[in-house]
């Protein structure tokens, strides 16, 4: 086969020795615009996993590499004064010029035709190739020259970065420096490559770049007042730019790339040019290589070309979008730093190592167990003011509201469970939330109660306006007071234009087979075209729905229940005032935000006004409506959660959607904390992350990394009501109440979870 690489980066490269090793008959040219020896940039990142491959497909080359591997094990985080050293975490780092004359000699020695100094723009040249790669980076002129069939994706990120090198030593660790400058926050990311040389990628956002005024700047200048910045870290040591090659500003805004196709004809794109990963993981290189042994590979196993394109393809497209995800969730982190810099140093150190979410608290314990101990240690003298003598996961450090101390922060989500009658909890209430309490979690929250026949969702909803359903409530509580040391949160709402409907197992959100009943909502628009329009509220019914909150919070009073919540979320009544999707409303209670939140919150004060002092309410919202900027974004939850903490609402219990039909909600592991994190951070409120969480592992994640304060998890505890004592007997925590007639069943359980740790050698 005739091979033409256009680019000589680690893919044209790397493509170039695999095939050749491969089959020594292959013709292979790389064709490359610099010269051997000026290549741009620092040191490349390689995991001892991606070396083990490159082992195993040439270890001729990566025998040479391995040699000149610089190895770390520590990441140090310089922030406030501070530094904060982990360890661990195993990197090992190359000069990418050095990885280059590595694999151009190994090339060369195989028989690539390697032609230096010259630019691949007429690609006619090389028709007559059976294979032409589009190795030329990530400004690729291969992938240009057939766009529309490449449909590249081209996501321009926020922060301006400058890739620069130093002979300051960063040996004993990978390091973070943020420093804080009169223009804002300017950060390093720095890491040694060989002996005496260590790159120093400098990164801001763009409104701190342009305030700084390097927007104005050639490198030279700007460098010195990088030099400036960091000095206290540099010492007398320079900074140093080999990219004056580069047009314009040395500073770049980070691409993230993904091609629609990767191939066409006998063309193949390979490494930056089909896909790119951000630096902050480090794996640009990493990706090139390994693409490369995989297309080599399949051009020798597969019956044709075009199928060995379809297996490349398919095979690497999967690695690169879970590559891109963790970058992504990484590059965010450091575009949103500013809200997390006002974080106390340890939970900073912790929040920056677990941002790509690939790392997570108990690979942390793994990798440095000591260093994670100090951070739970810190994490419960935070909370508790104490320092405590045994540590225990952050799920199981109390959290104390007003007059309400919880044992632990797991909580127990609102579910509907449609099994009342006429509004009544039944026998299935008290068993179902009986054994929510006794499963360890710290809150139960109520499945949402309604505060008027017609504020229900279904005809079997509970609710709780008439005197048999306090009573019944009562009687609930009453046994979760006396039986456990659960606290019990009811949720209060009103279905709006989504009552009745069908129960949930039936068609949800569908109306009623027969018996449906009037619906009121902020405008008249219906959840489908299935749905009953529903009526605008007037003055009228306002003053009754106001008033309906308030009479079922006072029984919840009598009740007992210790903690209130207000459902203002997934399109029922209180949410269909604050999204614009369904408020069209032109008096004072439509059109601008605060309009829109002013029932909402005269609700809140009219119930607040009758709640005890010493008893939280808090507010769940939904913080996406998943419809762009049509709907309610994050950003906007964080100006509704300011409103409502400054009226005085105690905590933001975060879900999103469900406030229209036409919503694209983006599911996944967590799927909605980051909206939780944004308006903790931001608005400096105490928040409840819900969604697709379901391991212990994720909670003590989101707890330490201050994503959230409580966790609340609904599903899963569906399926295990004692979730909680479960999650208790894995970590070895003595201190989960069991009740007393379980207590055996408690000690057989640490006895089998012990002996199963100790044959996995896990102690
Ligand atoms: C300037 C620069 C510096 C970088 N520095 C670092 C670093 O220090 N550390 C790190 O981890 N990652 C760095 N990266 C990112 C990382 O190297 C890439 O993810 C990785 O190199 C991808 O490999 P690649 O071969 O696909 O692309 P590249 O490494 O970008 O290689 C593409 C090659 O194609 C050549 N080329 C482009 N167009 C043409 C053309 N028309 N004709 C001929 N040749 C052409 C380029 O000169 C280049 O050598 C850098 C990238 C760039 C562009
Ligand atoms: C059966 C069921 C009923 C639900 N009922 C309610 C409810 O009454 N009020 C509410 O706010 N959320 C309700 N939800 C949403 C959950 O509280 C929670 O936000 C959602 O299920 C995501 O959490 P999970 O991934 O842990 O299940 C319900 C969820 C389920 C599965």
């Amino acid at each position: 086969m005739r091979a033409a690489c256009l680019g000589g980066g680690p893919a044209g490269l790397y493509f170039a020795i695999s095939l050749k090793r491969r089959d020594p008959s292959h013709d292979v040219v790389v064709v490359e615009r610099n010269r051997p020896d000026d290549t741009f940039g620092w040191g490349v990142v390689l995991s001892d996993e991606t070396l083990d491959n490159l082992n195993a497909n040439d270890p001729e080359s990566a025998g040479l590499i391995r040699n000149d591997f610089v190895y770390w094990d520590d990441i140090a985080v310089h922030y406030r004064d501070t530094v904060a050293t982990s360890t661990g975490h195993g990197f090992c780092g190359i000069g990418r010029k050095r990885l280059l004359n590595i694999l151009q000699g190994r090339a060369r020695a195989l028989g690539v035709d390697l032609q230096f100094e010259t630019e691949a723009k007429d690609f006619d040249a090389y028709r007559d190739f059976d294979l032409i790669v589009g190795a030329d980076g990530v400004n690729s002129r291969v992938r240009s020259s057939h766009v529309d069939i490449f449909k590249p994706d081209i996501d321009v990120r926020a922060c301006k970065y400058v890739w620069l090198g130093t002979h300051q030593k960063f040996d004993d660790a990978f390091t973070f420096i943020f420093e804080e400058t009169e223009h804002g926050w300017i950060w390093a990311h720095a890491y040694q490559f060989d002996a005496d040389t260590a790159t120093f990628i400098v990164e801001c956002s763009e409104a701190t770049w342009r305030r700084a005024g390097f927007d104005r700047m050639g490198i030279d200048e700007a460098i010195a007042i990088c030099e400036k910045i960091f000095a206290r870290k540099l010492g007398e040591h320079k900074l140093m730019s080999n990219a004056r090659h580069l047009r314009g500003s040395a500073w770049l805004n980070f691409n993230r790339v993904l091609c629609e196709r990767w191939s066409y004809r006998n063309i193949v794109l390979l490494g930056d040019a089909a896909a790119t990963a951000h630096f902050s993981v480090g794996s640009g290189s990493k990706l090139a290589m390994e693409s490369a042994i995989a297309l080599a590979g399949y051009l020798h196993t597969e019956s044709s070309m075009e199928a060995a394109f379809r297996r490349y393809e398919d095979e690497r497209r999967l690695e690169v979008l879970r590559l891109q995800s963790a970058a992504r969730n990484s590059t965010e982190w450091f575009e949103d730093v500013e809200r997390y810099l006002h974080l106390d140093p340890v939970q900073f150190n912790y929040s920056l190592l677990t941002r790509s979410q690939r790392i997570s608290h108990e690979n942390l314990r793994q990798r440095d167990s000591a260093w994670l101990a100090d951070a739970e240690k810190w994490f419960e003298k935070n909370a508790t003011g104490r320092t405590p003598k045994v540590n225990r996961a952050p799920m199981f450090v109390p959290f104390r509201v007003r007059g309400v101390e919880l044992k632990n922060r797991v909580v127990v989500s609102p579910m509907a469970q449609y099994r009342a009658v006429d509004g009544n909890p039944t026998d299935w209430h008290l068993i179902h939330y009986a054994e929510r309490a006794k499963g360890g979690a710290g809150l139960v929250f109520t499945e949402m109660t309604c505060v008027s026949p017609e504020g229900r969702i279904t005809p079997s909803c509970a609710g709780l306006y008439h005197d048999e359903h306090e009573k019944a409530w009562k009687r609930i509580v009453d046994f979760i007071h006396a039986e456990t040391d659960a606290k019990i949160a009811i949720q209060l709402g009103h279905s709006g234009a989504k009552g009745s409907t069908q129960v949930g197992w039936e068609t949800m959100d569908a109306p009623l087979a027969s018996g449906n009943w009037g619906i009121i909502s902020a405008s008249p628009v219906r959840w489908s075209p299935d749905n009953q329009v529903p009526r605008e509220m007037n003055s009228a019914d306002m003053g009754k729905v106001r008033d309906d909150y308030v009479h079922a919070a006072q029984m919840a009073v009598r009740a007992g229940f210790d903690w209130l919540e207000l459902h203002y979320a997934h399109g029922y009544l209180m949410s269909s005032f604050i999204t614009p999707l369904t408020n069209k409303r032109s008096d004072r209670y439509g059109g601008s935000l605060e309009n829109r939140m002013r029932f909402p919150l005269e609700v809140f004060h009219a119930a607040r006004a009758v709640w005890p002092d010493d008893k939280p309410i808090s507010v769940r919202i939904s913080a996406n409506d998943w419809v762009g900027p049509d709907g309610i974004t994050p950003q906007d939850a964080v100006a509704i959660s300011r409103m409502l903490v400054e009226a005085g609402v105690d905590l933001i219990d975060v879900s999103a959607g469900q406030t229209s039909a036409r919503a694209k909600p983006v599911y996944g592991r967590m799927f909605q904390t980051p909206f939780s994190d944004r308006i903790r951070n931001e608005a400096g409120v105490a928040t409840m992350a819900v969604g697709n969480i379901y391991q212990p592992d994720h909670i003590n994640s989101i707890l330490m990394a201050g994503r959230a304060d409580l966790v609340c998890l609904a599903r899963p505890h569906l399926a295990n009501p004692y979730w909680t004592l479960h999650a208790a007997a894995d970590f070895g925590y003595e201190g989960a109440a069991w009740p007393k007639p379980y207590l055996a069943g408690r000690d057989q359980l640490y006895r089998l979870k012990s002996r199963a740790e100790n044959m996995t050698g896990k102690v």
